[in-house]
């Protein structure tokens, strides 16, 4: 295929005050010659599309507060329509500044508040049990990392459902423990299931009858149904993302969810993301929440960059997901010749390998500060994700740039198993 975009320009970001290049590391500041492969944004340049309709806002030169045009939701619903066969309202959609404060606001929303006659109302006792136990929320771990604080965050108990981690097969897998989530659901104290497809950090994109399951679980126990689905367009080749929401009008009528272009699009400093849900009383109570922490506001370049990405971004999201699944195979054959016990799990979706380093025999933190002072490569390490012995690594990055990353990590991680 000819490409049309330039994922191998060798992207300079140290130094504009970037997450990634330029924030200290766990072992302190950062030498100018390590290759930062951690927080999951791209080092590539967005979509030209984005580009442009930044560049024009920009060119106005006034950035006061800003309505979010019908436009908007425009573009949002064809997005989902067009790629999903997901039919959504305009009156469905709240915009928010990021997944993160929007999965907070929604988890409070639905654990502490209720709709009486025509009002929201924060639940009798708090929304606690009748000997004070705290409402709970179940999270499948591996997690993203701010799930575990934004649960505990807004006064819940957090609860796990972990994966089941598979190396039987031709490739590590992780799957979904239906059983342990039936019994966890089975708790009424527990009010909702904080779901993440495709899944940071342990790369599935959830197959519908899986979908179907949880959904199901939940449904018959009254438990809510928060999907993040900030990863949903990166999907490699063979994989296509469903929206839990779009499964039938029950499920939709369960379910939150949490969207956003900015991963796929690599516009997450631009702040910009959706709530989407069906349920009218569910609306009230976010925006409540909403209201109550004043999330009103928008940046207005998210607004135009949210409209670029989905009228005129599929064909460099088509590319880039080539490239990513690329990059991905370079770090599987590099990892199977130099270091065969580090295990690669499967990547169905995001652009985050999830690696099994417990051959090493060293604490992932240690392995972490290790690689940055020694072989100048920085990659997370599992304890973030409440999963000790694993590692993940951020692939989305130009070719050169991965080639040596990788090769830098392969050299550390020998370098620790010989000790
Ligand atoms: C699953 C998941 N949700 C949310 C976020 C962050 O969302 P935001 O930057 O919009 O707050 C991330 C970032 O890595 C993520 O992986």
């Amino acid at each position: 295929m000819m490409s049309k975009y330039n994922f191998d320009e060798m992207t300079v970001r140290r130094g504009t005050s970037c997450v990634k290049w330029d924030a200290p590391s766990p072992a302190g500041p950062i030498s100018e010659n390590v290759i930062p492969m951690w927080v999951a944004d791209m080092d590539f340049k967005a979509a030209p599309a984005i580009q442009e309709a930044v560049r024009k806002r920009a060119e106005q030169g006034i950035f006061g507060y800003t309505h979010v045009p019908d436009s908007y939701f425009e573009s949002s619903i064809n997005w989902w329509q067009r790629r999903r066969g997901w039919h959504t309202q305009k009156d469905w959609y709240i915009p928010i500044d990021g997944i993160v404060p929007g999965m907070s606001i929604v988890i409070e929303a639905v654990t502490h508040y209720e709709v009486a006659g025509e009002k929201v109302v924060r639940k009798p006792n708090d929304g606690k049990g009748p000997n004070g136990e705290l409402p709970k929320v179940i999270i499948q771990t591996p997690a993203y990392n701010c799930f575990f604080s934004a649960v505990r965050n807004q006064g819940c108990e957090l609860v796990e459902n972990p994966l089941i981690y598979d190396t039987e097969g031709d490739v590590p897998t992780w799957y979904l423990d239906f059983e342990d989530l039936e019994k966890k659901c089975a708790d009424p104290m527990v009010k909702a299931l904080l779901f993440c497809n495709p899944h940071n950090p342990c790369g599935r994109v959830w197959p519908k009858e899986d979908l179907l399951r949880v959904a199901e679980i939940c449904r018959r126990n009254n438990v809510v149904v928060i999907s993040d689905e900030i990863h949903c367009e990166l999907e490699m080749p063979g994989y296509h993302f469903t929206p839990m929401a779009s499964l039938s009008p029950e499920i939709q009528d369960n379910t939150i969810q949490m969207g956003s272009p900015s991963k796929s699009f690599n516009i997450a400093g631009l702040e910009i993301s959706n709530i989407i849900t069906s349920r009218k009383d569910w609306k009230m109570m976010i925006d409540k929440v909403i209201n109550i922490y004043e999330h009103c506001d928008l940046n207005p370049f998210g607004i135009v960059a949210l409209q670029a990405a989905y009228d005129e971004g599929e064909n460099w999201l088509k590319e880039l997901n080539q490239y990513l699944w690329d990059n991905y195979l370079e770090l599987v054959n590099l990892f199977e010749d130099e270091i065969p016990d580090v295990l690669v799990s499967k990547l169905e979706g995001t652009y985050l390998a999830w690696i099994d380093v417990r051959s090493v025999g060293v604490p992932t933190q240690e392995i972490e500060n290790s690689l940055i002072e020694h072989e100048h490569v920085w990659i997370n390490s599992g304890v973030m994700y409440g999963k000790e012995g694993f590692m993940r690594i951020n692939i989305a990055c130009p070719r050169t740039r991965l080639l040596a990353g990788i090769e830098r990590i392969a050299q550390g991680l020998k370098r620790l198993s010989r000790k």
